[in-house]
């Protein structure tokens, strides 16, 4: 039997989610994901909470497809009293769970003092929690990065409440707050968190291939894994861990990776307003544009075309180059 993660009712199985990504994990990767096989849990890029009960529905961050499911919306938020609407919204989206931004050090949070900068005030944090967990019977997860400084019992400590507070499911992102993406992340700091922890534990950063992923397993205990950048760059790899490392009966990566990149512009024209879609085109692309030879070709081509036909061009002839 395959493995999977349960919450009350919920199954996510496989246990591989897409991290939420500004500006990637929208409508457009979501479904692609999905068609490639293997992703058992969505989530949207973070939204700001206190902006979510007046933005429209059919807006590029709230855009979804009937096959986006399970989907958990992630908030961003630091105060209690834009909880209420912003959870009564979700509900009415359908939304499956609600995440909570502990992790992200991106400036505008900063500023804001959410995100990663929330958990500089522990208390704040379970105040919102037991907030969050109040207003909604859905399930609650909190994605976290690893704290300030190399303290474990300090970050075990810090998990404990999150669930004593109701979190249903925790990501981790191996990365201590100020690491940049570069560094190895530290898989096995998870461990403790994990061991200490009865809730389920999802491992994030770093991985790129079927090999990280049973590495990540190993040296973390987690229950599940996430991909951030590698779904954007290898859309397949969820289908390829779920058939390797989880058993699932998931079909060998075969489709063309040109008829992919052509499948993710067609599901940019289908979803976005025609001003929404170079811009995600240009950001999928920089991630991309690594599976192939002379790739920056194809990156700098589409980042220097000032419309989306313009950039369908530049990739047609990248393709055209390549392929002769
Ligand atoms: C372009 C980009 C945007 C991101 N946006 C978010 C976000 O909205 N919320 C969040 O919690 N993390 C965000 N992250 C962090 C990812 O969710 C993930 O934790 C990180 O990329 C490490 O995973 P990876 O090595 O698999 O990419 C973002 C990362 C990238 C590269």
């Amino acid at each position: 039997m395959p493995v999977a993660i349960s919450l009350n009712g919920l199954t996510i199985s496989p246990p591989l989610a897409l991290a939420p990504m500004v500006g990637l994990s929208h409508s457009a990767l979501r479904t692609l994901t999905l068609e490639e096989g293997g992703v058992g849990l969505l989530f949207t890029e973070m939204l700001a909470a206190r902006k979510l009960p007046e933005e429209n529905s059919s807006s590029p961050f709230l855009m979804r497809s009937e096959c986006e499911f399970p989907l958990f919306y992630q908030l961003f938020l630091t105060d209690k009293e834009v909880i209420g609407p912003a959870v009564d919204r979700l509900q009415r989206l359908n939304a499956q769970g609600i995440d909570l931004n502990l992790g992200c050090p991106a400036p505008q949070l900063r500023r804001l003092g959410a995100g990663v900068f929330l958990t500089n005030d522990p208390d704040r944090v379970r105040q919102l929690i037991a907030s969050l967990r109040k207003s909604t019977s859905l399930p609650v997860s909190a994605k976290i990065r690893l704290g300030e400084s190399p303290e474990k019992e300090k970050l075990v400590d810090f998990c404990r409440m999150l669930e004593g507070e109701g979190v249903d499911l925790l990501t981790v992102h191996a990365r201590m707050n100020s690491e940049k993406f570069c560094r190895k992340p530290r898989w096995d700091w998870i461990a403790p968190i994990k061991s200490a922890l009865g809730i389920p534990v999802i491992a994030n950063g770093g991985i790129f291939s079927v090999a990280d992923a049973l590495n990540c397993l190993q040296l973390s205990g987690a229950d599940g894994l996430m991909l951030g950048r590698a779904a954007a760059c290898h859309p397949w790899l969820f289908a390829d861990i779920a058939r390797e490392v989880y058993g699932y009966a998931e079909p060998g990566s075969g489709r063309d990776r040109q008829k992919v990149y052509f499948r993710f512009t067609e599901l940019l024209q289908e979803r976005f307003a025609p001003e929404r879609r170079l811009g995600r085109l240009k950001q999928f692309t920089h991630y991309y544009a690594e599976n192939f030879q002379f790739g920056h070709h194809l990156a700098i081509g589409v980042q220097k075309s000032n419309t989306l036909n313009e950039a369908l061009e530049r990739a047609a002839e990248f393709f055209q180059q390549l392929n002769s």
